[in-house]
């Protein structure tokens, strides 16, 4: 993976960073202005990490690249960002950030029990199931400031999906093409374990938008099937330039 181009990639992407308009009053009913802040506060929470498990890890790999270990670093910045604005947009509607939910539990229990490449695998399938929440949100709710916040969060999140499946389709070329399909297979269980998960928390909020079931899952899993793809692909390309070195 070109860890040079990472690292420069987010570094230049703390600039240029329009913030939205937050005094912009919500034309939303303060019904669901309350769905969403609710909503809004589980994925703010989700943002919270720190990431310091995660770069403690991904230190102690060996052979871990320098390079690589400061763009995962600026990641968890980016992440942090993340949690500003959607703490903003929560406080917008009305809401308060939480410091605890039954969800957020369950996804740090689960990223932090099997290794680095396991949390980002898990990070990853929460990035691809909030791209599809971002963007339902988005596409359904009539509010300029939510619009604003969530095409910034899109956009950082196409590149975190990119980030890490360089890196994992280069970890992936290494194994033989049943393990590889036995890590397509839990990869795909676990997101769709993700994604109910989600649906239950958020449905209300999704529901208020004017979304339904079938749509969040019909976009959650073509992020799912798009990320398997770029692993895929990337892992060919490791896989070839092996062949012909
Ligand atoms: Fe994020
Ligand atoms: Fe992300």
């Amino acid at each position: 993976m070109n860890s040079n181009h990472w690292l420069s990639y987010y570094q230049n992407n703390r600039r240029n960073r329009p913030e939205p308009k937050w005094n912009v009053p919500s034309p939303l009913d303060p019904q669901q202005q309350k769905t969403l802040a609710r909503s809004l506060s589980h994925f703010q929470l989700g943002e919270t990490g720190g990431g310091t498990f995660l770069i403690d890890h991904a230190c102690k790999r060996v052979g871990a690249d320098e390079t690589y270990l400061e763009a995962l670093q600026f990641f968890v910045a980016e992440e942090g960002e993340h949690a500003r604005l959607l703490e903003r947009l929560v406080l917008r509607f009305g809401g308060a950030t939480v410091r605890h939910h039954w969800t957020h539990a369950l996804f740090r229990l689960v990223r932090h029990t099997l290794g680095v490449q396991f949390e980002i695998q898990v990070l990853v399938i929460a990035e691809l199931v909030g791209t599809a929440y971002y963007r339902l949100l988005r596409a359904r709710t009539r509010d300029s400031v939510l619009d604003e916040t969530c095409a910034l969060l899109l956009r950082d999140e196409a590149q975190h999906v990119e980030f890490h499946a360089q890196w994992l389709g280069e970890i992936l070329s290494r194994l033989l093409p049943l393990e590889m399909g036995a890590w397509r297979t839990q990869f795909q269980a676990l997101f769709t374990a993700a994604a109910t998960v989600a649906w239950i928390d958020h449905r209300e909020a999704l529901i208020a938008s004017g979304s339904n079931r079938r749509e969040f899952f019909r976009d959650a899993r073509q992020e799912c099937i798009r990320f398997l793809h770029k692993i895929q692909v990337n892992a060919n390309e490791q896989i070839a330039s092996l062949v012909t070195a």
